[in-house]
Parts: C-alpha cells; structure tokens; sequence
C-alpha cells in the first residue's frame, strides 16, 4: 500500500511540470519554436568553427544553449572544434526548440590555389651551370618553401648553376599546401651583336688557318667556344700586333680591330 501511494504521487508530478503534457493555461501550449542556424566549419584540427543560430515561433528575445550549456543572449557561438553540437532556443515565454548542427573540419588547403610564377635566366653559351629561376609564390600562407625536380625542399625561391633543360618546382606553404609548376624550360641566350661581329671577322681572316685540322699555334677559332676562351689571345695578336700580327700578313683594319676591342670590353661572353 505504501509503495503504491509513492507511485501515485510519482506519476502526477510528471504530469504537471512537462512542457509536453501543457496546463490548459501554458504559454508553450500549440507553440513550436524553431531552431535554424548557419555554420562555418574549422579548418583542420583548429577550433575555429561558429554556428550562427536563430530561433522563430514564438515571441523574443530569445536565449540560446549550447549542449546543455547554460542560456546567453549572444546568438553566436564562436571557437568550435569538429564535431555535434545542439542548440536549444528560449523564447520569452520559455517556450523551447532545439536542432543540432554537424561542424567538419575542412582541409586548410581547400580552396588555397597556390600560383607558382617563375623568372627564367638562359644560360650563357660556352659557360656550364649559368642558368637561373628564381620563383615566386602566391595565394598561400607564407613562408613558402621551395623544392627544384623533386629535390629537399629549401627557403630560398632562387636557383642557380643551372644548365640547358626542362625544370619542375613544388611551393609548400605553411599549412603544408602545395602546387607544383612543370616545364620550366631553361635555354640558352642570344647571341649578341659584338660577338656576332668577330664571330663573322674570325671566320674571315682566322679560320683558314685556326680550324680543327688546321690548327696554327694550337688555335682552333672554328666553334663559339673556342672564340670566347682564346679571347686575350685573340685581342694580343689581332688588336696588339703583340708579339706578331695575326693574320700574320699584317693587322686588320682599325674598324674591324675595334670591334673585337668592344666585344671584350662589354664582357667578351657569347651573348654581349
Ligand atoms: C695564314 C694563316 C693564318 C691566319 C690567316 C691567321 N693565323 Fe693565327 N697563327 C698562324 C700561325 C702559323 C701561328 C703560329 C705561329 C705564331 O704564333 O705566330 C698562329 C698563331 C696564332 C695564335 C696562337 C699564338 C698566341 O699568340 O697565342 C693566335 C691566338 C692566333 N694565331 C690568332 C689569329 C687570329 C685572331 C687571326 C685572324 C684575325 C689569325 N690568327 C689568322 C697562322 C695564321
């Protein structure tokens, strides 16, 4: 009989406090709020996620929990890591809704388009390594690292001792985003004009006598190379007369000495 009385008593306490089972003058009665709400999802394994809720249905201001926290003002909930959260409403009345949201953590390289501009010096003929790129990054976070053909990937965005070829960079950012750049093409550079000149006076006063057969004095004049490595040489018995002349007949015209004078002057490489 006791344990009955206690059962009685249990069931009409249920009975009068849920909002599901309303008195006849409940404000809650027929009144359903609603709970919506956008979010924005953290990157990685930063909590850096919000949900913006809302509440409709019955009368504000509202209030707003989340996970069984206690009731703010503030709509807002900020620095949210991955994972489930519920949001209930209060309106006025303390009529209540609730909905819960899903935060997944993005890539923080999704969207990161990270371009990859490179700057290219051609080789100069007849000097080995001369090449240079120098690379540059954008659209990530910096600081960038640099990788060259799949090598270690290093801080400095130049490289150089480079040869004739065909080259590939990988920019990593500092969230570990990559892009990768192909077919960066290294050349060799022009010919310049003052080289272009001797060129054409050595194989006019020189070459018969300074080939590949034929080589005077141990002098081949016959290849680009040659040319820029017997440059002293050529400048002392051409330009100079010093020891003899060459050709050995006598010197050449004063215009045409000057052009290999102005030719070592601006350098005396292939490309000046
Ligand atoms: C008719 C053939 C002949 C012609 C043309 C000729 N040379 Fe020579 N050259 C020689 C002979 C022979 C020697 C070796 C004897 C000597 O050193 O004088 C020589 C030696 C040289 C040497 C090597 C010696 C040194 O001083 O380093 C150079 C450099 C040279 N010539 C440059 C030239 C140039 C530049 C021209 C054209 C402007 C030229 N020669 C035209 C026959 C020629």
């Amino acid at each position: 009989m006791k344990n009955f009385i206690i059962f009685l008593f249990t069931i009409s306490v249920l009975a009068g406090c849920g909002r599901d089972n309303p008195a006849p003058n409940d404000p809650c009665q027929g009144v359903s709020v609603t709970v919506t709400g956008t979010t924005s999802n953290p990157s990685g394994t930063s909590a850096n996620g919000s949900i913006m809720a809302s509440a409709s249905g019955s009368t504000g201001p509202y209030s707003y929990s989340i996970n069984g926290g206690s009731f703010q003002v503030s709509n807002q909930f900020t620095n949210l890591a991955a994972g489930s959260y519920t949001i209930v409403a209060k309106s006025a009345a303390g009529c209540t809704g609730n909905a819960t949201f899903t935060l997944t953590a993005t890539s923080p390289c999704a969207g990161v388009n990270i371009i990859i501009t490179p700057t290219v010096t051609g080789t100069t003929p007849c000097v080995n390594g001369s090449g240079f790129i120098s690379v540059s990054a954008t659209g990530g976070a910096a600081p960038y690292l640099y990788s060259i053909n799949n090598g270690a990937f290093q801080s400095t965005s130049s490289f150089q001792g480079l040869n004739n070829g065909t080259y590939q960079f990988v920019v990593k950012d500092s969230n570990g985003c990559t892009a990768t750049l192909t077919g960066v093409t290294v050349a060799s550079r022009a010919e310049g004009p003052k080289f272009a000149a001797v060129k054409a006076l050595i194989q006019a006063n020189c070459v018969s006598c300074h080939n590949a057969t034929n080589s005077s004095g141990g002098i081949n004049l016959s290849t680009d190379c040659n040319i820029v490595a017997a440059k002293d040489r050529i400048k002392a018995r051409a330009v100079d007369g010093n020891p003899s002349p060459m050709p050995s007949g006598g010197l050449l015209p004063a215009s045409e000495r000057q052009k290999i004078s102005d030719w070592i002057t601006a350098g005396g490489r292939v490309i000046d």
